[in-house]
């Protein structure tokens, strides 16, 4: 989608009119709260802390305590929430490609979990989906090499049926890797000044400042939404820029809302970096779709400019009708504020990195996946090819080191990110079309529109395991606590 008529430049406008009311100072106004006892005032954006771990014998040993705790969101008010070493979201890890990476997970919770490393290519045991259970009190220590590329990849509770109340509590955090490549890039890397960490969410929450993991019906067939959007666990927060370009690593860390993110006065910025890692060169746009589960990077350029809203647009989705969804709903999110004189950026590079052409030539496997809805309410049934997820059934094993096509459509009547656990893929087309520009690079999350037959190139090229599955599912969390999840071996 492009933002480029004045009438959808007024659409912008609009949407951020009617989610906010007039406050004193600022020239945003402050976000309409479901009720009056949501106060805050504008807060800096809260920087996750970035942790390097700890090296011991040659491994880089992070410490994670999965615990539950209050945050304070609003004033006056504590709200229950899960975090990680914290008591809402988790650190910013940080590892280089190379390293061997141990994570020491301990569960402080008073219920099992997991916690599951999104968009890596690791060993089945070391995966953290729900296989890799664990007990209150017990510590699971995976160990893994970084395969992947430099990126921006994110760890999450994968607990079977409790993904979506344990990551709506908090159990979520960003990971961010390094490789040679990316830093001998001129890009804007010093983390929390000019390479931001973002972590995207809407919550629900009560007068009390609760935020009660409650779905209605309608919510566990079209994914939980809330009424207050939280940026690395901040509500209304604004950012003082210091530099002249800055990178933002997007993470869509929603349950079930799909943002279409634009900027307030409808500016263009670049995208540099899909899921997996840089795109091949920066993509310029002034929207961008990003479904649960989904990152983008982008950069934006400050120079002479004021005060600038990162927002969600409001856009209708599928179409008329409760079951049409996949709309995305109006956010305030993150408020760019200029602080006086910039510093002067590097210029973004013309090209990043290099990425293999995807080719189909030669590849002779097809597998196909379907996205399947039925029933209403109480008895609605969500499958892929049929099937609910089962922890018994094996739907697919893969030959390790092939490519392969997998084509994923939607029967259903509303939009869903599949997910692939192990790999990163690449886009061939949408119905025939090929990706656009930003969809050009590394993926782990697709979104497949309904009526759309997405095929992708895919291969698993670092382990095998014919006892450990590995998860594929749909990223909406209510989706894939319900059963729109499958499993796969590489062997
Ligand atoms: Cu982000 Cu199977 O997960
Ligand atoms: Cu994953
Ligand atoms: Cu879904």
């Amino acid at each position: 989608m492009k933002i480029d008529n004045p009438s959808r430049r007024d659409m912008l406008k609009s949407s951020a009119a009617t989610f906010s009311v007039v406050a004193a100072g600022g020239i945003f106004a402050a976000p309409q709260a479901a009720n009056a006892a949501l106060v805050t005032n504008p807060k800096p954006l809260q920087i996750p802390t970035l942790e390097t771990g700890r090296m011991l014998d040659g491994v880089r040993v992070f410490d994670l305590d999965m615990q539950a705790g209050t945050m304070g969101f609003f004033d006056d008010l504590n709200t229950k929430t899960m975090g990680i070493n914290g008591t809402f979201l988790g650190p910013t890890l940080r590892m280089s490609a190379g390293d061997t990476v141990r994570m020491n997970v301990t569960n402080n919770l008073h219920e099992n979990t997991t916690l599951h490393w999104h968009g890596f290519t690791l060993p089945a045991i070391s995966d953290g989906g729900p296989h890799q259970e664990i007990e209150p009190g017990a510590t699971w220590s995976p160990e893994f090499k970084v395969v992947n590329k430099a990126s921006t990849m994110w760890y999450h509770s994968h607990q079977l049926h409790k993904t979506a109340p344990q990551v709506w509590a908090g159990l979520a955090g960003l990971i961010r890797i390094d490789d040679d490549e990316s830093t001998a890039l001129d890009l804007p890397s010093t983390y929390g000044v000019d390479d931001i960490p973002v972590v995207l969410m809407d919550r629900w929450f009560t007068e009390s400042g609760q935020m009660p993991y409650e779905p209605s019906m309608h919510s566990r067939m079209m994914g939980m939404t809330g009424n207050v959007p939280l940026i690395n666990g901040t509500v209304w927060p604004y950012f003082e820029v210091t530099t002249r370009l800055v990178r933002l690593r997007l993470l869509n860390g929603s349950n079930g809302s799909i943002y279409t993110l634009a900027f307030s006065d409808g500016r263009s910025f670049d995208q540099i970096g899909s899921d997996g890692g840089l795109l091949s060169a920066p993509a310029p746009m002034r929207a961008l779709r990003l479904a649960p589960g989904e990152r983008a990077e982008i950069v934006v350029d400050m120079s002479d400019s004021g005060s600038v809203m990162l927002q969600s647009v409001a856009s209708a989705g599928g179409g008329g009708g409760m079951m049409r969804g996949g709309g995305s709903p109006a956010f305030d999110f993150l408020e760019l504020r200029p602080g006086g004189t910039l510093a002067a950026s590097p210029q973004l590079p013309a090209t990043l990195v290099e990425l293999p052409t995807a080719s189909v030539q030669g590849v002779s496997k097809v597998r196909k996946f379907e996205l399947q809805m039925s029933g209403r309410g109480p008895f609605a049934e969500f499958r892929i090819n049929g099937e609910s997820m089962k922890m018994s059934r094996i739907n697919e094993v893969v030959e390790k080191g092939v490519d392969e096509i997998w084509e994923v459509s939607n029967a259903s009547p509303m939009p869903h990110p599949f997910h692939i656990h192990n790999t990163q893929f690449r886009i061939l087309d949408r119905n025939g079309q090929a990706p656009a520009a930003g969809e050009q690079g590394l993926k782990d999350t697709v979104l497949v529109n309904p009526e759309e037959r997405v095929r992708i190139l895919i291969r698993f090229d670092h382990y095998s395991d014919p006892d450990t599955p590995y998860m594929y599912h749909c990223h909406i969390l209510e989706h894939e606590d319900a059963g729109m999840m499958g499993q796969f071996t590489v062997v």
